[in-house]
């Protein structure tokens, strides 16, 4: 049994009890499963010792707007993970890991907790505490994509990466956590050599493949790709987001994105029941999420396209596998260094996809329209 413990923050929220199980799964590790509610965090992590017999998993509360909770619950991790809803208190959670020697590694989508991770880098650094931050796979796997096909391309010259989601999702709690970010960073395109701020037009079509068909794509801001552009000599890049369907896109996102409908719990309470009912009556089998990259560019004076396609049934795990991959990647001591590090910077992006796919994501790399082994490396 390794004596590592990973605290899981927000552990019995939907992608936290999911990288919880995930973590029991495919790793050795102890987990404490905590978030504000003690009672809950307990209850749960009897159910997962019921589930995974001979585990060290326990349950203990926590709270990241109270940093001496915080630090009594680190006390005996060795890491913390943070999947939990309070962005805006990520360096609470930081400076408290400092405090007790823990190391650091969050999923968040919100992209404003990046700049209190990045005041404290000295401090992480000189602590020898290891930091990762974008984990994930949006954020988590736009740069190791990247990362992925550029060994493929002499130049690579523009990198697309899209997304899509087909689910019926029913955890209202979960769903509310995710309209409460979506106006926090406006999209952005990189083009003639900077980034800008995306409109409407910025929009593309990508072509998911069966079972999704093509889609128009809204950019979406990642805090991963900001020096990707720059570190591969690209011209233009992009992420970008399909909607759920055209009820949820038009009746829920929408407003809440336009008319900043997220701000009131009031209007979130009556979004996150629209959200549900049109999931539930618009979405149409098969469910699951979809993220690919196609990346262009020239190999040998000829013109190249590469493509990643990862697929999974279930989106919260299509978020937990490729964190557990990372993690592993950490416990074996191959990128555990002091510092603050983006998970798709810093992870070894064959053994990440690699591993994601033996963990159950699907994953086909392209070249030309060729397939090529997943471990292939040109
Ligand atoms: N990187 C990716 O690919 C990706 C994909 C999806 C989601 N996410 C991120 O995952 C996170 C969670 O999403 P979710 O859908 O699982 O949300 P969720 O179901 O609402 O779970 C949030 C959890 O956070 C806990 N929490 C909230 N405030 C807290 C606080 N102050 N201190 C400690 N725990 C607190 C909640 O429990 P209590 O309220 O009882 O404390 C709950 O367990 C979000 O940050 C989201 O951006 C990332």
């Amino acid at each position: 049994m390794d004596e590592r413990r990973f605290l899981v923050l927000g552990g019995y929220g939907a992608v936290g009890l999911t990288v919880a199980r995930t973590l029991l799964r495919h790793t050795e590790t102890a987990i404490v499963i905590a978030g504000r509610d003690g009672e809950r965090a307990l209850e749960v992590s009897r159910q997962l010792a019921e589930e995974f017999p001979g585990r060290d998993v326990r349950g203990v509360a926590a709270d990241a707007g109270d940093p001496e909770s915080l630090r009594k619950a680190l006390s005996e991790a060795t890491m913390v993970v943070c999947c939990h809803s309070a962005t805006h208190l990520a360096g609470n959670v930081v400076r408290a890991a400092l405090e007790t020697g823990a190391d650091y590694l969050d999923i968040h989508f919100s992209q404003e907790h990046v700049a209190q991770l990045e005041s404290l880098a000295v401090e992480i650094a000189a602590a020898g505490r290891c930091c990762i931050t974008q984990a994930g796979f949006h954020p988590g796997l736009a740069a190791a994509f990247v990362r992925r096909a550029a060994p493929f391309f002499d130049t690579m010259e523009s990198t697309v990466v899209a997304l899509a989601m087909k689910e019926v999702i029913a955890d209202r709690t979960s769903l509310k956590s995710l309209l409460r970010d979506i106006d926090k960073d406006p999209g952005a395109v990189f083009r003639d050599g900077v980034w800008r701020r995306a409109t409407w037009r910025d929009s593309v079509r990508a072509d998911f493949g069966v079972g999704f068909g093509e889609r128009s794509c809204y950019p979406i801001d990642l805090y991963e790709m900001r020096s990707i552009p720059e570190q591969h000599g690209l011209s233009e890049a992009g992420v970008y987001a399909a909607g759920f369907n055209w009820f949820v896109d038009s009746f829920v996102l929408m407003p809440a994105y336009v008319l900043h409908l997220n701000r009131w719990e009031w209007s979130l309470e009556l979004l996150s029941h629209w959200f549900v009912w049109g999931l539930r009556r618009f979405t149409r089998p098969p469910f699951g999420t979809v993220f690919q990259l196609d990346a262009r560019g020239r190999h040998q004076g000829h013109e190249r396209v590469v493509r990643i396609r990862s697929a999974h049934e279930d989106g919260y795990l299509f978020t937990a596998i490729p964190v557990v991959a990372c993690l592993r990647q950490y416990l074996d001591g191959s990128i555990r260094h002091p510092g603050l590090w983006m998970m798709g910077h810093a992870c070894d992006p064959v053994r990440l996809l690699a591993d994601m796919n033996r963990m159950g994501v699907r994953t086909e790399v392209t070249v030309d329209g060729a397939h090529v082994d997943a471990e292939a490396r040109r």
